[in-house]
């Protein structure tokens, strides 16, 4: 296994171009399972969950053709079920369950099961499949969903945490090819979803409404090939961001898209971090002192969760208490006691972390656990003094693309190495 070795204490200067977005690609590979047409799709960063989910493809029958950031993907002839081992290992893949229901009217894949930040139930897809008319069946590790027609219906997809991402993207793939019309209530907002809607439109669907809780999706009887160019990762050009603000340098963020990241920027402004918009580009710099904030996620425009972590790391270095509260997992914490190592006071209070910041930070070896949570390690590494040794580094490779030579352009003293 690989790991990196940060020496810290040096300001990243200089400008870094977003990649594609993981999180809108992965339902965007699986919506080309709806046609037998062959598709486009550009800007595909390259990360192991993207050469993964091509690997699903491919076993289910598609044929997948990667050429640099574009990757060409034909379904002509696919089968329904997902590989056990293959969907089990990444948790996004569920999202092959509603294109392979609306098109075959059959899906069986396996239980994704819980992973490191929480359980990571599927009940709201299974009840919009339900709604849709599906029969399930969950046995032996995997759920089956069937049905002779699909009909659409009215639903409501809100869960115990707000609305759900994956959710709403598999059950507006299957109500796509659905008779009639589709209305999902308490649909996701995020950019994501929207991307993957504006596809399935060019793909010759009838989506409206994306963006908004209510989506309307009129049935047709079938769907074409379609070009696709993904949007620019948030997630990413948000961690790059606070990597900026926390080593206090200043970094151009080349092709974010700032209206994607409002509850993000809007914290940053507060936290004392001046960002500024040169047309499609952020730049990113500290604004005198920073200062500490609370934050609570939410989902979509609320602040995410997928940058909870960073923010944190952030927040360690910021004199004061600051209180961060996750809400939408329940064990999204595996940073905390990371952070530790490398000098930072932080307390656990049910689904809340107070930050006592301000403390230098020393550099440790520490342990990677989740995709965020790796993030701000490597945040926290890169202010430190001293070098941090990150072990387990494929975790940062699931969602960030080229990480560590993108730090290096940054000037970043960052290198990869065999874990010993
Ligand atoms: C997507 O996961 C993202 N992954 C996650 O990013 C992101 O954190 C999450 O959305 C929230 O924004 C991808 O897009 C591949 P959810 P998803 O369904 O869709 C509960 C990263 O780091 N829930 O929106 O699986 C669930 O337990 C990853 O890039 C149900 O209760 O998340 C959670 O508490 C991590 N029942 C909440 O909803 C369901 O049927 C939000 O989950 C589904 C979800």
């Amino acid at each position: 296994m690989e790991s990196l070795i940060i020496k810290g204490g040096v300001p990243l200067h200089g400008e870094v171009t977003i990649s594609g977005a993981k999180n809108a690609v992965l339902p965007l590979m699986a919506a080309t399972l709806l046609t037998a047409e062959p598709c486009t799709i550009r800007r595909v960063p390259n990360l192991s969950d993207v050469r993964f989910m091509g690997q699903i493809l491919t076993w289910l029958g598609a044929k997948v053709e990667f050429d640099g950031d574009t990757v060409r993907i034909e379904a002509r002839k696919i089968r329904g079920a997902g590989d056990y081992d293959l969907v089990r290992k990444m948790r996004g893949s569920i999202c092959i369950m509603g294109p392979l229901l609306g098109r075959l009217k059959k899906a069986t894949v396996s239980l994704p099961g819980g992973c490191i930040i929480g359980a990571r139930p599927i009940n709201l897809h299974l009840k919009g499949f339900a709604a849709l008319g599906a029969k399930l069946k969950v046995e032996n590790g995997y759920v089956e969903a069937s049905a002779k027609r699909l009909v659409g219906a009215e639903m409501f997809l809100g869960g115990r945490a707000g609305s759900t991402v994956l959710g709403t993207a598999n059950v507006m793939m299957a109500a796509t090819l659905a008779e009639g019309i589709t209305v999902i209530e308490s649909a996701a907002c995020e950019p994501e979803v929207v991307d993957l809607a504006n596809f399935l439109n060019a793909m010759g669907a009838k989506i409206v409404g994306a963006g908004s809780p209510t989506l309307t999706i009129t049935g047709v009887k079938e769907l074409h090939g379609a070009e696709h160019e993904v949007i620019p990762d948030r997630i990413e050009a948000a961690t790059y961001a606070i990597a900026a603000a926390a080593t206090d340098g200043e970094v151009l963020l080349r092709g974010a898209r700032p209206d994607h990241l409002h509850a993000v920027l809007d914290k940053l402004r507060d936290a004392g971090v001046k960002i500024e918009r040169k047309g499609p580009d952020l730049l990113v710099r500290r604004n005198g002192r920073l200062k500490p904030v609370d934050i609570t996620t939410l989902t979509y425009s609320g602040f995410p969760t997928d940058v909870q972590a960073q923010m944190m790391a952030l927040m360690v270095l910021t004199p004061g208490i600051s209180i961060i509260t996750e809400r939408i997992f329940e064990s999204r914490f595996m940073h905390v006691s990371e952070l530790a190592r490398l000098g930072a006071d932080i307390e656990i209070e049910g689904p809340s972390a107070i930050i006592k910041g301000g403390k230098p930070l020393s550099g440790a070896p520490v342990m990677a656990s989740d995709l965020r949570a790796s993030a701000a390690l490597v945040i926290a590494g890169l202010a430190a003094t001293g070098a941090t040794q990150i072990n387990r580094v494929y975790h940062l490779d699931r969602g960030y693309e080229n990480m560590d030579s993108k730090l290096r352009g940054l000037g970043a003293r960052v290198e990869r190495i065999e874990e010993a």
